[in-house]
């Protein structure tokens, strides 16, 4: 369980909280014990009730009024600080969940374009959520019933072992094994549940799947095949339900068994004693409680071993994805502007995780304020290059220069500010069309005069204006549905509105007519003069305008 020792950092610095915690568990089981002795003694003085005198009997009221005062009284304590034990513990361990959850996403984000895509961490990615709530039942639970039960047991074991040893031993004993079967039913079930979590993100991808693609579905009749498929991955998923529950029946009918068992022990033990004259029924009464109170918190560690064991493996993975190489370091921090002029010295590039070589030995040259067409047979390599012009990937073997300087050596902030790039396929987010427009720039940077004069360049303007919320209108997955076209000239008024120096666009004018994809493209000369255009494009019109094409094989 070595991996969950890298928590430590965490809990060290939520001491304060912690130590909290652990002086609210001692409290909170010692007042939980300490009214136990208080009922056995009440017992006792009820039974000799029926031989006392009327005096003695009023003195016996007041001496059983106290008694229960001290009963409630210690209760409420006890409860009070149990309370106190989760609102620090367990507020200490949804903290420190936080802050994992936000370390691994600053980590997602700053992997690059290849670590994400590759399969591994793909995997990872959709199991972190899981394995994170693995590793807080760890932090919250699991820290709190281990010590729980050791104040407990150690409380206990004293009260015990002052009123009557043998029987101390004889339900102490048991306990252990009690813990041990606990943990091997608590592996089946986890062991069951992560199976059945698998049929239901089965059903979760295939359910995304056919929204996605209804459109498909209908057209190729393929309601029924798919239905069928549904049911039979449902059915699956039920299976491994029914199969679980089975399992988790056992959990509590153990425990049950256990407790009717050691009172059985308690009650045969406790009575013969009883009439050696060598305990009381008060004793007896106050032994069936302590067994009560202890067989939860033991029953409990053997759960949270099971839940450790999950939380390691957890807490291994998590690690392996925190400690995943940063391909594309930033060491430059200084801000500049860039020209625009890029060259390739002999730049090869392979995909590591299809081992697809997708461009060898490419090299050109691009002058500043030039308008290039790049264009090729399709899988030639067009969208690599953009990914490696935009530093989302990183050559194998060659140089990339900007202004004359290696990319490696830029500012990747300044680079991404300066080129302006529109990716194949459009993506906008479940936001206003102003919003998604405004994208790049910050909170503050903007008004709604500067988005419309970007879209009137990008002429979506008016495709806009005919929405009956114009730019407050949502779009993306719970928005409208736009037309390719219309999507392609978000991303292009999205890109301008940086006002960068280089212009890449791959593809992202495919979805206009030629007229339009010149207006566009005449708007953004006009805008800023000087500016690179790089298109990847497969139109023999925008081909034949370029100042140089760079033709991929
Ligand atoms: N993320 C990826 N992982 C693995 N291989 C990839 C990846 N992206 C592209 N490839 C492969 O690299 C090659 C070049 O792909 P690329 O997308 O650069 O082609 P393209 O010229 O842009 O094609 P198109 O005109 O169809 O857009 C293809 O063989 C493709 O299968
Ligand atoms: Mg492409």
């Amino acid at each position: 369980m070595s991996a969950l020792r890298s928590l430590n950092p965490y809990f060290w610095k939520h001491k304060k909280l912690l130590a909290w915690g652990v002086l609210f568990i001692v409290l909170g089981n010692f007042f939980n014990i300490f009214k136990i002795p208080f009922i056995g003694k009440t017992v006792d003085e009820i039974e000799h009730a029926l031989t006392l005198s009327e005096a003695q009997l009023a003195d016996l009221t007041s001496i059983i009024i106290t008694n229960v005062l001290i009963i409630i009284g210690s209760s409420v304590l006890s409860g009070f600080f149990s309370f106190m034990m989760r609102q620090t513990i367990i507020v200490a361990s949804r903290k420190i969940e936080f802050e994992l959850k936000n370390t691994i996403f600053r980590k997602y984000e700053a992997l690059s374009l290849t670590q994400i895509k590759n399969s591994s961490i793909g995997d990872l990615l959709n199991r972190l959520s899981e394995d994170v709530v693995a590793i807080r039942m760890y932090l919250g639970p699991g820290v709190m019933y281990v010590a729980n039960l050791a104040v407990l047991l150690l409380i206990t074991s004293i009260y015990m072992l002052k009123s009557d040893m043998e029987m101390t031993l004889w339900t102490l004993i048991p306990l252990p094994f009690l813990s041990f079967i606990i943990y091997r039913v608590s592996s089946i079930i986890n062991k069951k549940s992560k199976i059945l979590q698998e049929t239901q993100s089965d059903i979760s991808t295939f359910v995304t799947d056919a929204f996605s693609g209804i459109r498909v579905i209908k057209f190729f009749s393929k309601e029924q095949y798919f239905f069928g498929k549904y049911a039979e991955k449902v059915g699956v998923n039920q299976d491994k339900a029914m199969d679980l529950a089975k399992t988790e029946a056992y959990f509590f009918t153990i425990i049950q068994m256990v407790i009717g068992l050691l009172n059985v022990a308690i009650l045969i033990i406790g009575g013969n004693k009883y009439f050696a004259n060598q305990i009381s029924v008060g004793e007896i009464a106050n032994f069936f409680m302590y067994i009560n109170i202890l067989i939860w918190p033991f029953s409990m560690v053997g759960w949270i071993t099971s839940v450790n064991q999950r939380a390691a493996a957890s807490m291994t993975r998590v690690n392996e994805f925190l400690n995943a190489p940063i391909e594309i370091p930033n060491f430059n921090k200084e801000d500049y502007t860039i020209e625009g002029n890029i060259e390739f010295k002999n730049v090869s590039y392979t995909y590591p995780n299809t081992g697809i070589t997708a461009l060898e030995n490419v090299s050109f040259r691009i002058r500043a304020g030039e308008k290039v067409a790049i264009t090729g047979k399709t899988g030639s390599g067009k969208s690599t290059l953009a990914l490696l012009i935009t530093r989302q990937i990183q050559p194998d073997s060659g140089e990339i220069l900007i202004d004359g300087i290696p990319i490696e050596q830029h500012n990747v902030e300044v680079l991404r500010r300066e080129i302006g790039y529109i990716p194949q396929e459009s993506y906008l987010f479940s936001d206003t069309i102003a919003n998604n427009i405004a994208f790049p720039l910050e909170e503050g940077e903007y008004d709604l005069e500067l988005i419309k004069k970007y879209a009137i360049k990008a002429d979506i303007d008016k495709d806009i204006q005919g929405f009956t919320k114009a730019y407050q209108t949502m779009v993306g997955e719970r928005g409208v549905m736009l037309s390719g076209g219309q999507k392609q000239r978000l991303c292009i008024a999205r890109a301008m509105i940086k006002q960068p120096k280089i212009l890449l666009f791959d593809d992202a004018l495919s979805a206009l007519d030629t007229e339009t994809e010149e207006k566009v493209l005449r708007n953004i000369q006009e805008d800023s003069t000087g500016i690179t255009l790089i298109l990847i494009t497969h139109r023999q019109s925008t081909i034949s305008q370029a100042d140089t094409i760079i033709y991929l094989d």
